[in-house]
């Protein structure tokens, strides 16, 4: 992305849309950052994020998969839309259905998804819990490029926390999800400012593959609690 253009990055959601709220006012508040959010579409007709989009003036669009006769006619949509908005980047953010290849072929290598684990531990839903269950110390969230494969693509960026003894699987999602916001941010940034692309499996930044996922907690301690006081992030 060159410096002059401003990407494009459209967002899809299903439900609370925190982490979409939460990138508009980091690409609202930091212009160093060349990115702005084109549109929300969201799959749910009741979302909460469509309201938060209506409020903040983010066009909002509902592509509701029930009032389509099949998966290929809800995806047909799904594709028009996007593509109207034209978007340099796709941020699945909540967005709770697993796409065909042949809905992510047109937009391949441009559409990443944000999931509460520290992939590639822990696909799917209820990853808390699945933390909890396999007793580990560290849980965290991802950001990886969209497959057909659920919360299978190539891994780009994540955030870490510690688990504490007391922790149960409300306290684990309240504590990540700053964290996810956090990262969510960061990775939109070196989207919009470096030369980020996946092909064949593989994530090159600015001509350099990239062997391990960037660990975007600069700033945080093991608890994800900042080091120092937050400005602007
Ligand atoms: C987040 O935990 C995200 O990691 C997962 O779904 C949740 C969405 O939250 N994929 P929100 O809608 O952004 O508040």
């Amino acid at each position: 992305m060159t410096s002059d253009h401003s990407a494009r990055v459209a967002v899809l959601v299903s439900g609370r849309g925190s982490n979409f709220e939460a990138l508009h006012h980091a690409l609202q508040s930091t212009p160093d950052i060349p990115a702005h959010i084109v549109g929300l579409i969201s799959d749910q007709p009741q979302a909460l994020a469509l309201e938060k989009a209506r409020h903040l003036g983010v066009p909002a669009e509902i592509i509701d998969a029930t009032a389509h006769e099949s998966k290929a006619a809800f995806e047909h949509a799904l594709i028009g839309a996007l593509s109207a908005l034209a978007p340099d980047w796709i941020v699945l953010a909540g967005f709770m259905r697993v796409l065909t290849a042949d809905a992510i072929e047109p937009f391949a290598g441009r559409m990443i998804n944000i999931h509460p684990s520290l992939l590639p531990k822990h696909r799917g839903l209820h990853t808390h819990q699945k933390v909890l269950a396999a007793g580990e110390r560290q849980h965290g969230a991802s950001i990886h490029f969209v497959t057909a494969e659920l919360d299978g693509g190539p891994v780009l960026s994540q955030v870490r926390m510690a688990v504490d003894q007391s922790d149960d699987a409300t306290s684990l999602a309240q504590r990540l999800l700053p964290l996810e916001h956090h990262l969510m941010r960061a990775t939109v940034a070196l989207l919009a400012t470096d030369d980020v692309k996946c092909a064949n499996g593989k994530i090159t930044i600015n001509g350099h593959e990239l062997l391990q996922p960037l660990q975007l907690g600069h700033g945080l301690d093991d608890r994800g609690q900042w080091l120092d006081q937050p400005s602007g992030r």
